[in-house]
Parts: C-alpha cells; sequence; structure tokens
C-alpha cells in the first residue's frame, strides 16, 4: 500500500497553527515593520530561524517597495485552525510567521549563467541558438497585462490558421463574467465541458502523471522577481518543472525566461494578460495565445505547444482554439471533488494563510496516495511569497517522502522528451500535434467531450467558483502591487 503520510518515525516536523485570522489581517494592516513577528499562536515548530537579509533595495531586480500594502478587504477563510506535518523543512526557510502579504522584499538570487547568447540548447535535438534578449522590444509587442488587439495583421494570421487547422471550433458565446454562479445553465451544459464548473474533461485535457507517485511539477504566471531563487532551489536539487509563463511577464524578464530554458525546465503557455479565457470571445483567445507564443519563441527560440488556462478556466470553445492553434491544454489534478490547488497564490493577496497552504499541500498529498496515477498540482513563481512556501516547505517535504516521488515537468511525466514540449523540435510521428488528426475529424467538437468527461463530472463546485472569483481579482491586485516599483 502507498502511504503517503509520513511515518512518525521519521523525524517529523509537527507543526499545529492556530492561525487567529482577525489578528493577522489587522497585523498586516496596520505592521508594516521589518521584524520578525511572533508565530502563530499554537504552532510549534524546530526549523531555524533565518536571520534576515538585508532590505534589497539595492538589490537589482527586486521590486523597490519594501512592503506590499494591504490590497483586499475579502474577508480571510472563516476556518481560524490549521493542522499539518512536514517530513523536512529547509533549514533556511523563511519563518511561516514572516510568510505573509505584508512581509518585506527578500534579495533575489542571481541567474545561472548558462544562458548567454547564441548558446545552443544541447539537450534539445534540432533545437536552434539561444536569441539575444536584447533584441526584444516592447515596442513590437502588445501593451503588458492588457488583452492583446484582435485588429493587428499578426492576429488576422493567427485567426486564418485557426480557421484552416481542421479544428471546428464550437459555436458557443463567451461566458458571463462572475464564473459558474453567474452562468449556470452554461456552467451545467455538458456540451461546454467547463471543467472550472464541473470538473469535465475532454481526453486531450493534460491533468494528472499516468505513472503512481509522480508529480508534474507545474508554476504558473512568472518569470518574476523571484523566479531566479526558485530555479536556485531547484537546481541544488537536481529538480526540473514546467512554467507555465505569462508573456507580459516574457517581455519583462527575458534573461530569466531563458535560463529556466536552458535549466532545461519545460517552458509552456499561460497567457498574455493573465484573463479567464472562456469570458473571451475567439478573437481575444487567439491574441492572447499567440501573442504568448510569438514571445516564448522570439526569446527561446523555440514555440511551446503546451498551455494552461488561467483560473484553470476551460470550455470546449477555448479547448479548440488552443488545439488548433497547437497547444494541448494542462490543467491540475481533481480527485473526488478535491482540486491540486495549493491556494499558493493567495498568501501574497493577504487571503490565504501559509499555514492554509500548507494544510491544503498536506491534504494533496493524502488525496494522491488515493491515485492509481500520478498528479499534477497548482503552484506560482510569480510573488515572493509562494516561491518561499515552495523552497522552505513544500519541496523539502516532498523530497523526503516515503515512497519517493519522481518530479519532473509534464511533458517528462508523460514519458517525451524535453524537446516534445515545443513545436519546432516536436518528433511528430511519435507525438502528432494536437491541430492533426489522424482521422481527419476535428480534434475537439461538442461531441466527445461528455464521453472522456464521463465520471469526471462533478456537482458544481461552489468553492471552484470563489476561487476563480477571488483569484481574478486577486491576480489584479497582486499583479498591481509587483508592478508598482
Ligand atoms: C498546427 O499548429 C501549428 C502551430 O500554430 C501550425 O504551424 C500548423 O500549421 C498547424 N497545423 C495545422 C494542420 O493547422
Ligand atoms: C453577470 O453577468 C452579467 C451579464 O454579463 C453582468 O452584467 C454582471 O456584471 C455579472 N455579474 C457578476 C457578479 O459578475
Ligand atoms: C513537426 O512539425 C512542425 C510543424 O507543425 C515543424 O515545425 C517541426 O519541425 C516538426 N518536427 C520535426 C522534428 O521535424
Amino acid at each position: 500500500m502507498k502511504s503517503l503520510f509520513v511515518p512518525s518515525a521519521i523525524a517529523a516536523l509537527a507543526i499545529v497553527a492556530a492561525a487567529l485570522q482577525d489578528d493577522a489581517n489587522l497585523e498586516y494592516k496596520s505592521l508594516h515593520h521589518r521584524a520578525p513577528r511572533p508565530q502563530a499562536s499554537g504552532s510549534t515548530s524546530s526549523t531555524t530561524p533565518v536571520t534576515l537579509p538585508p532590505p534589497s533595495s539595492a538589490n537589482t531586480g527586486a521590486p523597490s517597495t519594501s512592503v506590499s500594502p494591504p490590497l483586499t478587504s475579502t474577508p480571510p477563510p472563516q476556518s481560524t485552525s490549521y493542522s499539518f506535518s512536514l517530513a523536512s523543512t529547509n533549514p533556511t526557510a523563511v519563518p511561516l510567521s514572516l510568510i505573509t502579504a505584508s512581509q518585506s522584499s527578500f534579495p533575489t538570487l542571481p541567474l545561472a549563467s548558462t544562458a548567454t547568447v547564441g548558446a545552443i540548447p544541447t539537450f534539445i535535438s534540432g533545437a536552434p541558438a539561444l536569441p539575444n534578449p536584447a533584441t526584444i522590444s516592447p515596442a513590437n509587442y502588445p501593451a503588458l497585462d492588457k488583452p492583446p488587439p484582435t485588429d493587428s495583421a499578426l492576429v488576422q494570421q493567427w485567426k486564418e490558421e485557426v480557421a484552416n487547422s481542421g479544428v471546428s471550433i464550437p459555436d458557443h458565446a463567451p461566458t458571463n463574467p462572475g464564473g459558474c454562479l453567474n452562468n449556470t445553465a452554461i456552467a451545467s451544459d455538458p456540451n461546454r465541458c467547463w471543467w472550472t464548473c464541473t470538473g469535465c474533461q475532454d481526453s486531450k485535457d493534460i491533468t494528472q502523471c499516468p505513472d503512481p507517485l509522480s508529480w508534474g511539477l507545474t508554476y504558473d504566471d512568472g518569470p518574476g522577481y523571484y523566479t531566479s531563487n526558485l530555479l536556485q532551489y531547484l537546481d541544488e536539487k537536481a529538480l526540473k518543472s514546467t512554467f507555465f509563463v505569462v508573456g507580459s511577464r516574457a517581455i519583462s524578464f527575458p534573461a530569466t525566461l531563458q535560463a529556466q530554458y536552458m535549466g532545461q525546465h519545460q517552458i509552456a503557455v499561460h497567457t498574455w494578460s493573465h484573463p479567464p479565457l472562456t469570458t473571451l470571445s475567439n478573437d481575444e483567445i487567439i491574441a492572447e495565445l499567440g501573442w504568448t507564443k510569438k514571445v516564448i519563441k522570439d526569446v527561446l527560440g523555440v514555440t511551446p505547444n503546451m498551455m494552461r488556462p488561467p483560473f484553470g478556466d476551460i470550455d470546449n470553445r477555448v479547448r479548440a482554439i488552443s488545439l488548433a492553434m497547437g497547444l494541448t491544454p494542462v490543467i491540475w489534478t481533481r480527485n473526488a471533488g478535491s482540486t491540486f490547488d495549493t491556494d499558493d497564490f493567495n498568501i501574497h493577496n493577504g487571503v490565504t494563510p501559509v499555514q492554509k497552504v500548507l494544510q491544503n499541500w498536506q491534504n494533496i498529498l493524502g488525496s494522491a496516495s488515493t491515485l492509481d496515477h500520478g498528479f499534477i498540482v497548482l503552484e506560482h513563481d510569480l510573488f515572493q511569497e509562494s516561491v518561499e512556501v515552495a523552497t522552505g516547505y513544500i519541496l523539502p517535504d516532498a523530497l523526503a517522502h516515503n515512497p519517493p516521488f519522481k518530479i519532473q515537468p509534464v511533458v517528462s511525466c508523460l514519458g517525451r522528451s524535453l524537446g516534445d514540449g515545443y513545436i519546432e523540435t516536436n518528433n511528430n510521428k511519435t507525438n502528432p500535434p494536437p491541430n492533426v488528426s489522424a482521422g481527419g475529424a476535428p480534434a475537439a467538437s461538442d461531441g466527445d467531450a461528455t464521453k472522456s468527461g464521463a465520471g469526471r463530472q462533478n456537482p458544481l463546485n461552489f468553492m471552484v467558483v470563489s476561487t476563480l472569483i477571488v483569484g481574478v481579482s486577486g491576480f489584479a491586485l497582486g499583479l498591481l502591487a509587483m508592478l508598482r516599483v
């Protein structure tokens, strides 16, 4: 039997955190100081508190504001008691009490030096030399973090490619803002197969790894200031990940993106401006995905062939457009109503305490132990807090897991080479592109969605609904904070 819980014989670090949320909320509203704050009441920890590095204003690349202002009045979750145990933590982990929305900026670490102009990625057969990131001029791209215009020549060209792809795009209207709750008829329509609302998935969606104990490691929304810190930890532990890149961030951090790629991580498409895709028109979806494919190709020389919809917001229309553009959707695992979402993103927004994120992580491990296949978890590298919880707690705990996990990029957990993660280097024989279907039939259509989603449709999951709503506003607010330098 696969036990995913730590045997008590292992020197397990038990942490029981009873966080008084109202106090925590008040605290971050009123205290903008750098001094370590006391550990949440009731918690015990055997980690060695780190000596805080000096403030990072002189550190290149780090945000110059030291404290993110409180950005949301969303009340924290009702539960005030969290309990989890970790098999191991990083001895230099930032103490949990400091991982809050209002923490000081910590220094960012330098990038590995392997990404130089003209370097050949020898780990991918047939990959072109690395472009010069200095040639990336923001003036040649749409405005950052806004839905790109749909009337440009390039978007017209991509529309034509989609129209000629042989993939039939279902004639569905965009969803209303407000997620499943504001779209009840659409949400329950099996022809829509709206994952967000019901967990419905298509046979082409990637939501898990085939092998038990295999974890397709993923981080979303970067590259950002703290991606380099995550990369350094991954390097130390010889771990490789998949990164779902926001096109606008690739403009802001091209050197980081090159370091991720040259570090043999998988680079994949998120979107240009991180909208919930089901709310967009076909042309807007094409523009979001097309510009993200293009900027990644301009920075790396290769184009990803996987995408993740922001907030997991995907239905048959979004699926078909993605597949027509050569992008296979990757979401994250759901099992018996529990989603493999750490909610690490919402620490930065002051919505979710780090203790809750670690409890989510423990719940994910417990759920994973019941699976006869591997899994994919939602985590983020855009913000300091989520990088700290990944490198300090989640990854060390996963590495100490017994039986061991096989932690790898999504393309690798599927048994494919890293080169199969890019359109130009993909082996089209063994891994046919999603917009080329063997029988000439459309790659996605209304009809086949329920078939493959059989047994996977959950009743409307209102927690997921609220996550989408909180997530959309949280992303905008968090980004605002990061960009306010
Ligand atoms: C599939 O998508 C790729 C990438 O967009 C494109 O180059 C190719 O022409 C498409 N193939 C078909 C059959 O549409
Ligand atoms: C629900 O949808 C309607 C129609 O698009 C829109 O006007 C309204 O703002 C939406 N409500 C919420 C809560 O988003
Ligand atoms: C696979 O097909 C794509 C076009 O869709 C092409 O760009 C690529 O070079 C092909 N892969 C290989 C290894 O030739």
